[in-house]
């Protein structure tokens, strides 16, 4: 299924780490519907997944850049544009890792220092890269900047720990600059709350098996899979959703509105 619907926009697609990444089934599908894209994820992390395979399947080029830090941003944004010679029409936030998980600590025994870093790294540096693209004037109007999150931001789902606030915060985040990001030139921000998806930060998550069972059960459409995440994406960076902006968008098979599903009980 492609349309070209992508055709002659730029983006920069953060968090492709391996083939299971949903990053990675964005940067093709979003290549696949003729959009010219570059790929960045964190230096430590180059050097763990195949980016640069994706990279040279798609005839792109991978920029590091540690989304926490706002002069890796403002490099990345200024290589990206020069690269693609022009200003950014699409940006997806696929970054997730929480150090408390990483570590096993309870949530009812976190470590603080540790919090900090899994909320910047989370959800923090939502906010760090769109105020450096704003600041540099690096998004085209009309553009679309998307955010992954997790629909522990208002449920709980005890596992996922202080992942749980470091959605929520994300979310915020996109609301609140969606506003500015609106006045100034039109661009729309949206968070995407995914079913669990098997991935490397989603299997890190503890029970990650029998829970993605779970919400397989618990939702009338069976969970989403990265691919399908990929197609909301590309609609999302498309003109055909110009008018959305600010929303948490579930894309869940349904679970988000479930109470009670028979099948979990037989
Ligand atoms: N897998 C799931 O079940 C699931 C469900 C809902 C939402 N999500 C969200 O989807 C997003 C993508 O995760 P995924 O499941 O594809 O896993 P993934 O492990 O493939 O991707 C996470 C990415 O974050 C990158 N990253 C970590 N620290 C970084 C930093 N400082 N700077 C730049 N990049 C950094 C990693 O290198 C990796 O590429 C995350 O926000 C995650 O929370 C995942």
């Amino acid at each position: 299924m492609t349309n070209g619907i992508l055709k002659g926009k730029k983006g920069i697609i953060f968090g492709a780490l391996d083939d299971k990444s949903i990053a990675w089934k964005v940067a093709e599908r979003c290549a696949e519907e003729g959009a010219q894209i570059v790929l960045t994820n964190a230096p430590v992390a180059l050097r763990m997944g195949g980016i640069y395979d994706l990279a040279k399947k798609l005839n792109t080029e991978v920029i590091p850049a540690d989304a926490t830090s706002v002069e890796d941003l403002e490099n990345l944004l200024a290589r990206s544009m020069e690269l693609m010679g022009g200003k950014i029409d699409f940006m997806l936030h696929s970054i997730g890792m929480s150090v408390n998980v990483r570590k096993k600590k309870e949530y009812t025994d976190l470590n603080y220092e540790w919090m900090k870093t899994t909320l910047d790294v989370s959800a923090i540096s939502f906010h760090k890269l769109m105020q450096t693209a704003m600041k540099m004037d690096a998004m085209n109007e009309w553009g679309s900047i998307l955010a992954l999150s997790y629909i522990a931001a208002q449920r709980v789902f005890p596992d996922y720990s202080e992942m749980a606030e470091a959605k929520a915060l994300l979310e915020s985040f996109a609301r609140s600059f969606g506003y500015h990001w609106a006045k100034k030139a039109k661009v729309r921000v949206n968070t995407i709350s995914q079913s669990p998806t098997v991935t490397t930060a989603g299997s890190g998550v503890k029970g990650f098996t029998d829970f993605f069972g779970y919400a397989d059960k618990m939702s009338p459409l069976g969970n989403a899979d990265a691919l399908s995440c990929a197609d909301y994406c590309v609609a999302m960076f498309s003109d055909y959703t110009r008018m959305v902006t600010m929303q948490n968008l579930y894309h869940d098979g349904g679970f988000s509105s479930m109470g009670m599903a028979p099948e979990i009980l037989e």
